[in-house]
């Protein structure tokens, strides 16, 4: 089956279609079109996400991404296309809220033919609530106007799911999810997750663990402001980090464990007996540090005082904090479920120390367990997620459908 699949959860535009096949334990999907919009430039001078400006450029770039990815998949047709008034006016109510969609809209639809797909596929949550609705009031349309079946999409299950791909050689765009043995240990790291979720049956999910505080993605913007790096913060810091392990690993051999500066940050919740995760003790220490040690004036917006290099030892130091405690409270984890697949998802999933450090532990201590990583193209936000996902949902004849489909910013797994 074809899927179109929308997602407007935060801060990135994106449209997809795949070719679905096979089964839960077994499937495959051939990406026929992909577009991705990123508003991290728009965002950038806000230094974080401001969601009534995401909201306005999701309305302004859908109508154009909707033509391009059509377009990419080979499945776009000019035809002159009468809508019935009824249809017109119910369609222009889902739009109505964002100023010139409706019109960008019918301009567009009106000189295409429905294109040949199954079903339509769109984020629901969790993610920024004003951003949700401009998808899913567009998905609504489409899927209204086009007569197809609407797939409401947990982002996290895309990102879960979205894991356990691999990449067939040779072949780019075609992925396939097989081999997977259950339980599936997830260990979600984004902008607004840090959690452990096990699913022991496809599409099932129980919270192992999860931050009582901020998210990892969060501290690590939080702590690239602090040291007045640009949004987002976490490939910079992450940047900053490998520039300063490189320089370590020179002189003092590699894996030689020196701390730069005798720079010591806290590991929270390190040695608890449980699988939860806190990082805003973390952020605190670097916001002291900066004020105590290295910023004269206090003010660590202001970088006027700290060098390239004591950036670089603190981003170092904190991104091996982060990727102890992740690992720690991973192993913790396996040890209690049992898994037999551990996967890690989520925006933060990008970070080369965190994948390398997962690598290595998980063949030293762990060599019976299956590590997943999405590959770099699927780690951020990106319609091909939501797409699987919602083959997945589709194959589940047996789950209830979700009426009606409304946004939850909160919206949880388990
Ligand atoms: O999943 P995602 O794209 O959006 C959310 O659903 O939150 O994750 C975004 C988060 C941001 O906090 C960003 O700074 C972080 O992922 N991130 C990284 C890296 N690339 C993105 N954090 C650390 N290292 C990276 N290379
Ligand atoms: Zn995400």
């Amino acid at each position: 089956m074809k899927i179109l699949a929308i997602e407007t959860s935060c801060d990135e535009t994106a449209i997809a279609i795949l070719e679905c096949e096979g089964t839960e334990e077994n499937a495959r999907f051939t990406v026929l079109g992909n577009t991705l919009l990123s508003q991290v430039e728009t965002h950038r001078e806000y230094g974080g996400v401001f969601p009534m400006l995401a909201k306005r450029e999701h309305a302004k770039n859908l109508v154009p991404i909707l033509e391009s990815t059509l377009e990419e998949a080979e499945l776009l047709r000019e035809d002159t296309q009468a809508i019935p008034e009824e249809m017109r006016i119910e369609i222009a109510k889902f739009l109505a809220r964002e100023p010139g969609l409706a019109e960008a809209f019918f301009a567009f639809v009106s000189e295409c033919e429905p294109p040949e797909i199954d079903a339509i596929a769109v984020t629901t949550g969790p993610g920024l609530e004003p951003a949700l609705w401009v998808g899913i009031n567009f998905a609504k349309a489409l899927a209204r106007l086009w007569g197809k079946p609407l797939i409401a999409i947990n982002h996290m299950e895309g990102h879960i799911l979205s894991a356990l791909v691999s990449r067939r050689e040779e072949q780019e765009a075609v992925l396939e999810i097989k081999d997977t043995r259950l339980p599936v240990l997830a260990l979600l790291i984004s902008g607004g997750h840090t959690e452990l979720v096990l699913m022991k049956k496809w599409l099932t999910y129980e919270l192992i663990g999860q931050t009582r505080d901020d998210a990892v993605g969060e501290a690590y913007d939080k702590v690239a402001r602090m040291l007045s790096l640009p949004y987002p913060g976490g490939p910079e810091i992450s940047r900053l980090a490998e520039q300063a392990r490189a320089a370590y690993d020179q002189t003092a051999g590699f894996g030689s464990g020196n701390t730069p500066l005798g720079l010591r940050l806290p590991r929270p919740m390190l040695h608890d007996a449980n699988c939860d995760f806190s990082f805003a003790g973390l952020k605190t220490a670097v916001l002291y540090l900066l004020k105590n040690n290295i910023l004269m004036d206090s003010r660590p917006s202001q970088d006027k005082n700290i060098s390239e290099e004591d950036k670089a030892d603190i981003a170092l130091e904190f991104e091996n904090a982060v990727a102890d405690v992740l690992w720690k409270k991973t192993a913790r984890a396996l040890e209690e479920t049992g898994a037999y697949t551990l996967l890690i998802g989520g925006g933060v999933s990008a970070n080369t120390h965190i994948r390398r450090t997962f690598t290595e532990k998980m063949q030293g201590d762990y060599p019976g367990v299956t590590l997943r990583i999405p590959p770099a193209s699927l780690t951020g936000d990106n319609a091909i997620m939501i797409g699987i996902a919602g083959f997945y949902r589709a194959l589940r004849t047996d789950l209830p459908p979700t009426d009606p489909i409304t946004a939850n910013g909160n919206r949880s797994l388990a």
